[in-house]
């Protein structure tokens, strides 16, 4: 079908906040979208996928400056850098088709206009702000919305504030909004719905506050630049400036707005379902088909965030079980409107038994058994056996109405679950008819055929519709099947695989992991070795002579990231490090770190190296400086800076 004619999908992720590397949780959001926007394409959709980055606001300009960098610098390496936001969703496999980053200057272009089109309206006017501030949401609250005098959503303590500020008139929009709130299916899931109701609605709206004057990180307003546009303005038209909206790059927010879904995590919903509309209501703009407020994962049944240590790290687990596995486990496991709660136990044993076990086993077996009794292609001659055969063709016909059904009310751990319930069939099926018995006669031959050949068109259903979730691991199981049609009208027609398929074999997809040892391993890497107690005396070196000011001052200490770390072969001691340097030329240096550090884990650090010493050769690879680490006992580390520090920063 030619893009015109398709009907359109604008589907969005928030956009985060570049305030410190992203974990688990965002990528639990993002993934999710992803493999709605992969299913809706799937469906034939002209889909825009947007994700992005929220920059401005008064915690960027603190980091930064705690950092030493501007605050421009401190987003951009966080966002653009190794391991930053981009990165990452390339490590996850996220197939957005936009990414709009909220100090784009076309950005401010919109935002701009947008202010001053809401203030000539009359919904925004100049007034005064005193009330309670939460610096880390940047949200102002009022005493009667204070949970134990602390912000509601975050728990950390507020302060009082008076500023000159705009307000927007919210309290005008009041009405709309309710019964915005009470259509159904706009803010899903329906719990939701509740919860903005009692909590902001029937309290009664009050004026939101939508510039700052006490920092300066942000877009200002053009006619009185004193002021800078409060944050949630900024972001929330991220979603149409990234569509050209009052700037002209590119022209298609008509065509793609409103949008269709905006996805987003339980503690944004106020402002995604009551500021926004109400913004939108004011701009006279269509609103949002939907809003999906999912629930949140947590670590060990405790909220993951940076502060309290326990931020899953993605790029660890992919590297161990990789993206698809990953991918898989957070929306197989946890009802996507709920919360839930990430532990190392659950992720494993849903690889062991769903992917490994499962998945893995149905395709292995019935490849296997293709190969060995047929040499790898089916004979045309095949005998069907109704009873037999009809159980699992009608499920596996069934599936895909029973997927989207799914799929379509964002119920994404149902959908996967109807999947799954087709493979633990398949599974059974292989046990009832038992081709091995089968294999014995030559009598029946065909009837063996015609096993495999059920076996191999159910597999080719379940992962052509597995494909927005493991996308790369679904391929490959389809190419196996000699990539046979896995469209979307395809998958409700048992009978499309070719009579005579022929297969192909492949490594293991999902290797069954053992429990207890790998626990024990991540347990070591999520919580490196902790210093050593105080009865484990440590021997300290001797001191060493004193030197003068103007010697120190002359070794050249300079901020490096690590662009690439491998063992050096022949040699248990080496790491060979390739090091972005700020140069724009990377810098080789080995270190004798091996046995402190996996490769891999030392991917995107930022480290500290002497880079004025004489170079030198070690296993025939030249070293050119030295890294920095400290050594206590038998233990050394690296000395590690944060990330927001650029590359090529002189230390002294
Ligand atoms: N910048 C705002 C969004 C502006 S949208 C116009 C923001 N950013 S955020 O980085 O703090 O959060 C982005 C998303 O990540 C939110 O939807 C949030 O719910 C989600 N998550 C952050 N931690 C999470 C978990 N532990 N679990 C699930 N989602 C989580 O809010």
């Amino acid at each position: 079908m030619c893009d015109t004619c398709k009907e359109k999908y604008f589907i969005t992720t928030p956009l985060y906040y570049p305030s410190s590397r992203l974990h688990i949780g965002h990528a639990y959001c993002t993934v999710a979208t992803d493999s709605i926007a992969r299913y809706q394409r799937m469906r034939g959709k002209d889909v825009v996928f947007l994700t992005g980055t929220d920059e401005h606001g008064q915690k960027i300009e603190t980091k930064a400056k705690e950092a030493g960098v501007t605050p421009k610098q401190f987003v951009d390496s966080i966002v653009e850098g190794p391991k930053g936001v981009k990165d990452l969703w390339k490590l996850m496999n996220v197939s957005y088709d936009r990414f709009i980053r909220t100090t784009d200057e076309t950005h401010g272009e919109t935002i701009q206009k947008v202010f001053r089109k809401m203030y000539e309206n009359g919904d925004i006017y100049k007034g005064y702000y005193e009330g309670m501030y939460c610096t880390p949401c940047e949200s102002f609250w009022t005493e009667s919305q204070l949970v134990d005098g602390k912000c509601p959503d975050c728990g950390r303590e507020v302060q009082p504030a008076r500023e000159e500020a705009y307000f927007f008139k919210l309290s005008k929009y009041a009405d709309r909004i309710q019964a915005l709130l009470e259509t159904p299916g706009f803010l899903e899931p329906a719990s939701r719905v509740n919860e903005m109701i009692n909590n902001f609605i029937k309290p009664g709206l009050e004026d939101l506050c939508v510039s700052r004057t006490t920092f300066k990180w942000g877009i200002p307003v053009d006619f009185d630049p004193g002021h800078v546009v409060y944050v949630w303005v900024d972001a929330l038209f991220g979603y149409l400036s990234a569509l050209g909206f009052l700037n002209g790059k590119p022209q298609d927010w008509e065509k793609y707005w409103p949008a269709d879904v905006h996805i987003i995590g339980k503690e944004i919903v106020r402002f995604h379902a009551i500021i926004w509309p109400a913004f939108l209501m004011s701009m006279n703009l269509p609103l949002p088909k939907h809003i999906y407020g999912h629930g949140w994962l947590n670590f060990n049944g405790d909220k993951m965030s940076k502060s309290k240590g326990n931020v899953v790290d993605p790029y660890l687990l992919a590297e161990r079980y990789g993206v698809d596995a990953l991918r898989f486990f957070m929306l197989r496991t946890f009802p996507f409107g709920s919360d839930g709660n990430f532990t190392n136990e659950s992720l494993i044993s849903c690889i062991n038994v769903d992917l490994a076990n499962d998945l893995g086993n149905l395709v292995s077996r019935t490849i296997a058994m293709v190969q060995k009794y047929f040499e790898g292609q089916l004979p045309l001659e095949q005998q069907e056996d109704e009873d037999k055969d009809g159980e699992l063709i009608t499920e596996a016909c069934d599936l895909v109405h029973k997927y989207a059904e799914q799929m379509d009310k964002f119920a994404l751990q149902n959908a996967l679950g109807e999947i799954f319930k087709v493979i633990g069939r398949a599974n059974k099926y292989i046990d009832e008819n038992e081709p091995w018995k089968l294999a014995k006669s030559e009598e029946n031959r065909p009837r063996l055929a015609r096993v495999m050949y059920n076996l191999l068109e159910t597999i080719r259903i379940c992962a052509g519709l597995l494909r927005p979730f493991i996308p790369d691991t679904a391929e490959e199981i389809l190419r196996r099947l000699g990539n046979p049609d896995s469209s979307w009208e395809s998958m409700a027609f048992f009978g499309t695989l070719y009579r005579d398929a022929k297969v192909e074999n492949g490594s293991v997809l999902f290797p069954r992991i053992d429990m207890e040892k790998e626990l024990a391993e991540l347990e070591k890497l999520q919580h490196p070795a902790e210093a050593p107690k105080a009865e484990e005396q440590v021997e300290l070196p001797e001191p060493k002579a004193e030197i003068a000011f103007d010697d120190f001052e002359k070794v050249e200490l300079t901020v490096v990231k690590v662009l690439s770390c491998e063992k050096v072969k022949k040699s248990d001691k080496l790491l060979c490090f390739q090091l972005d340097d700020g140069t724009g030329t990377p810098r080789q240096i080995l270190s004798g770190i091996a046995k402190y550090y996996q490769p891999e884990e030392l991917l995107g650090k930022t480290l500290v190296a002497v880079t004025n010493l004489a170079p030198r050769k070690l296993m025939s690879r030249e070293s050119r400086g030295m890294l920095l680490s400290a050594e206590h006992g038998d233990k050394l580390t690296l000395i590690m800076l944060d990330d927001a520090i650029p590359a090529g920063s002189r230390l002294g």
